[in-house]
């Protein structure tokens, strides 16, 4: 499809059927019908089995309102025969798509603005000032649950600025999430006006390149952005990784609430591996690791860091 764009590119081609983009919100649909105790706890199992995502209890009708479209998706009638076919060997990869459609995408730009702040007044100042956690020159930054992108981009955003006042600033991205739809939302970058209306005009047109004709109203961030980060399709309880570096700084923001402690522990302890010496790691405000072992330092709330040696 091709479409025109103001500023800098003037038409670009969006393929992957960037119109119909969703941005983020998670879709309901009605049930076709309740979910039976048996059913309900099967199900549960094998999300946990897959995304260590702990849904416990009491998220019955999360479940019943995500899984409608799914039902209809498989051609399963009940919820008893979208289980036998989720044990069968070709319902394997309908598992992807239901910890797809469980999955809370939740997220906004500059989502807990202290954590960019925190960004720019002390990770990269000690970035500059500190050969021992420096390194190679080049900063790396791994958003660890980037949803439908709004987190990676704010970010990307606040490293590019910070290249703009110190020009051969260097730094690169790696982005993921177990979701591929939020992660094909992300790597393509296009959002309703509305979601990046916070932001100072000049970021704005420094950034996004305003969509005209069918995509009136959107904006997309602009290949700037896009040219320095990789987007990882990524389990994080899932081995290997795709990374074969360290990185200065890993966001994992809320993520962890979804997962049982023993998860988490082990999560903060790979973690805490891929970081280089001095490295720091964001978690969402309201996920503390203060009772987890990981050999970590609390630096302030939500932000932790690798002992530098
Ligand atoms: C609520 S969003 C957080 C987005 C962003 N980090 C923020 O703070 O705004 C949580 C994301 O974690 C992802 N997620 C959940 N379990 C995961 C897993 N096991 N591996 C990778 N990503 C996971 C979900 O798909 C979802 O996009």
């Amino acid at each position: 499809m091709k479409i025109a764009l103001t500023h800098e590119i003037v038409v670009v081609d969006f393929t992957h059927g960037a119109a119909e983009c969703d941005f983020g919100a998670p879709e309901y649909s009605m049930a076709p019908q309740t979910i039976t105790d048996a059913d309900y706890e099967h199900i549960s199992r094998i999300i946990y089995q897959h995304s260590r995502i702990h849904l416990g209890d009491g998220k019955r009708e999360l479940i019943s309102s995500r899984l409608g479209k799914r039902l209809r998706a498989t051609g399963c009638a009940t919820y008893s025969e979208y289980c036998s076919l989720l044990g069968r060997s070709e319902g394997e990869a309908e598992i992807n798509h239901l910890v797809d459609a469980i999955s809370t995408n939740h997220t906004f730009f500059f989502r807990e603005k202290k954590h960019f702040s925190f960004l720019e007044d002390t990770v990269l100042r000690e970035f500059h000032q500190n050969p021992a956690y420096r390194g190679d020159g080049c900063f790396r930054c791994w958003s660890a649950a980037a949803s439908t992108g709004e987190e990676p981009y704010s970010i990307a955003i606040t490293l590019a600025r910070h290249e703009d006042l110190r020009p051969g600033f260097r730094w690169e991205m790696d982005c993921s999430d177990i979701s591929r739809t939020a992660l094909d939302a992300a790597r393509l970058g296009i959002y309703m006006n509305e979601r990046i209306s916070d932001m100072p005009e000049n970021v704005r047109r420094r950034f996004f390149q305003r969509g005209i004709g069918k995509q009136d109203g959107r904006s997309r961030a602009k290949q700037i952005l896009r040219d320095r980060m990789s987007w990882h399709l990524m389990n994080l309880f899932q081995e290997p990784y795709p990374f074969d570096k360290k990185f200065h700084l890993i966001f994992c923001r809320n993520v962890m609430i979804y997962f049982d402690r023993p998860s988490q522990e082990w999560l903060v302890q790979k973690m805490a591996r891929l970081l280089v010496p001095g490295g720091y790691l964001k978690v969402g405000h309201s996920e503390s690791l203060s009772t987890l072992k990981h050999g970590l330092q609390a630096v302030q709330p939500a932000v932790y860091r690798k002992p530098l040696n």
